[in-house]
């Protein structure tokens, strides 16, 4: 916990710090004979509510107990609970908006050549939206592929980042047979709009994740 808090800050040091000096917005050069991809995030959309369940960041989430009456939630009030008193934050919940709290954090990214991701917030921990890894399908985590997005809805204005690895079984031919891989990193402007509830919505204008290195699939 406390390590990845250290790794996190210190990757959003290294973003907001990058962001003010040069911005690498340009991709490589392909090794001659070799295709390139282009990755342009067409839309991108995360909502995080203030009162989404959060089983990771907030200790309050990870301590609260609420009442699991049948399929749902009730009030969760020992003395009055009709079913049982659970953690919120047990795995298996049968939705993740525990009574008294808001709507389920969601994030969508959709790139031009097809690619979507979508998180929808689950009480354990594949997908840890705004900290890393997001879910563009399993099949596709299996050739190696990895969108993942690091950010914070709690600012009006801020910069979120990007690391894009496209993956071994998603390699490309070259002209002489080789394959090759690639992968890539961007900062870009993230706008959060707030309403009376401290919702927050966040989005970003067309991006391109530009391709900063290659590597050889053998
Ligand atoms: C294909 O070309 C690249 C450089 O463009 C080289 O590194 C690689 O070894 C070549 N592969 C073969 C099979 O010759
Ligand atoms: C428990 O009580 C709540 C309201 O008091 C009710 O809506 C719910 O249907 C009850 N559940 C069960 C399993 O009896
Ligand atoms: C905003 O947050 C409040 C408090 O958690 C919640 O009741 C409400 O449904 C949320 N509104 C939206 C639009 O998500
Ligand atoms: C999500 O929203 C909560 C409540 O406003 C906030 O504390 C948290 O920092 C937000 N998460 C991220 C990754 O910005």
């Amino acid at each position: 916990m406390v390590t990845i808090t250290s790794i996190l800050t210190g990757l959003l040091a290294l973003s907001s710090s990058t962001a003010s000096s040069a911005i690498r917005r340009r991709s490589i050069s392909p090794p001659e004979g070799c295709p390139i991809p282009t990755w342009t995030v067409s839309y991108f959309h995360w909502y995080n509510g203030s009162h989404s369940l959060d089983c990771i960041h907030n200790q309050d989430d990870i301590n609260a107990k609420g009442c699991l009456c049948g399929s749902g939630w009730c009030e969760p009030d020992p003395a009055t609970c009709n079913g049982s008193m659970v953690n919120v934050c047990w795995t298996g919940m049968p939705n993740y908006q525990p009574w008294g709290y808001g709507p389920p954090q969601t994030l969508d990214i959709q790139f031009a050549d097809g690619l979507t991701c979508h998180d929808e917030y689950i009480g354990y921990r594949i997908h840890d939206i705004g900290h890393g890894e997001s879910n563009c399908g399993y099949a596709d985590r299996g050739l190696g592929r990895i969108v993942a997005f690091y950010g914070s809805s709690d600012l009006d204005s801020s910069i979120g980042h990007m690391d894009y690895t496209l993956g071994d079984g998603h390699a490309l031919k070259c002209d002489n047979g080789s394959s090759i891989t690639y992968s890539g990193s961007v900062d870009f402007a993230l706008t959060c709009t707030h309403d009376a509830d401290f919702n927050a919505t966040c989005t970003a204008p067309v991006f391109d994740v530009p391709v900063l290195s290659y590597e050889w699939v053998s």
